[in-house]
């Protein structure tokens, strides 16, 4: 299983006084030091965290795969077009929530989705569905044609922190498996951290786990190098 480091939190932080520190650029070339696989960047609407500039810097220097977490707009969609990232992971979004709150609705957008995968996929970018364990959501995910999909941990996540999580974890593992028996390759992602990641092993067939919040901030304490690989080394 491999860790693709999200890094939005960095640019939150740089924004937080309108500078240029912490350098995202810096931030990525210290994960991809560390082993990380890939660098996650989301680039909302609202452009709260990653700027335009950030993500085409990215792609221009790093050495490992960036994947653009992005919603499915035609603003978006032409962004990715011209910035060619190895990957875009495909998620909802609403102004005023803090961060992605619920996966995709794949079902209800279809069309929308899959034309949106087919122009992507002319120009070679992978594409991955962030949705939630739901076996209607995956077909519907088959239908579009996506290359992955992502599934939701954060309900897991949440309900880790009332240690009541086996219904949360048996609905993923039973996802991983229906998608995989369909050809979808699964990643994972959201509310992971140095804790509950153990669990991810029990998931059969992971290929990447995407994680930003928890990684960053422990590299407040640690530096970002060992937050990475420490969490490399726990997965
Ligand atoms: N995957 C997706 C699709 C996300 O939207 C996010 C949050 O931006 C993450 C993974 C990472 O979540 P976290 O910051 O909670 O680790």
């Amino acid at each position: 299983m491999d860790l693709g480091v999200n890094i939005d939190h960095i640019a939150t932080l740089r924004n937080a006084r309108g500078g240029i520190e912490p350098c995202i650029l810096d931030a990525a070339f210290v994960a991809q030091d560390a082993g990380a696989k890939q660098i996650t960047a989301h680039l909302r609407e609202d452009r709260r965290h990653m700027k335009d500039e950030d993500v085409f810097l990215l792609k221009e220097k790093l050495n490992i795969p960036l994947n653009l977490e992005m919603a499915a707009t035609e603003e978006m969609e032409k962004i990715a077009l011209k910035l060619v990232p190895a990957s875009c992971c495909i998620v909802p979004e609403k102004r005023l929530e803090i961060t992605t709150e619920g996966g995709l609705d794949v079902v209800k957008f279809q069309d929308k989705i899959k034309k949106l995968t087919e122009s992507l996929h002319e120009k070679n970018i992978k594409v991955s569905l962030f949705i939630d364990a739901d076996m209607k959501q995956i077909e519907a995910s088959k239908r579009c044609y996506a290359d992955y999909i992502e599934l939701h941990t954060g309900f897991f996540s949440n309900a880790y922190l009332k240690n009541d999580f086996e219904f949360e974890l048996e609905k993923l593992k039973n996802a991983a498996k229906y998608a995989q028996s369909l050809g979808i390759k699964v990643n994972a992602g959201h509310g992971l951290n140095y804790e509950n990641v153990k669990y991810m092993h029990e998931i059969e067939g992971l290929i990447e786990l995407n994680i930003g919040h928890s990684i960053i901030s422990r590299a407040i304490f640690t530096g970002l190098h060992k937050a990475v690989k420490d969490m490399i080394d726990l997965i």
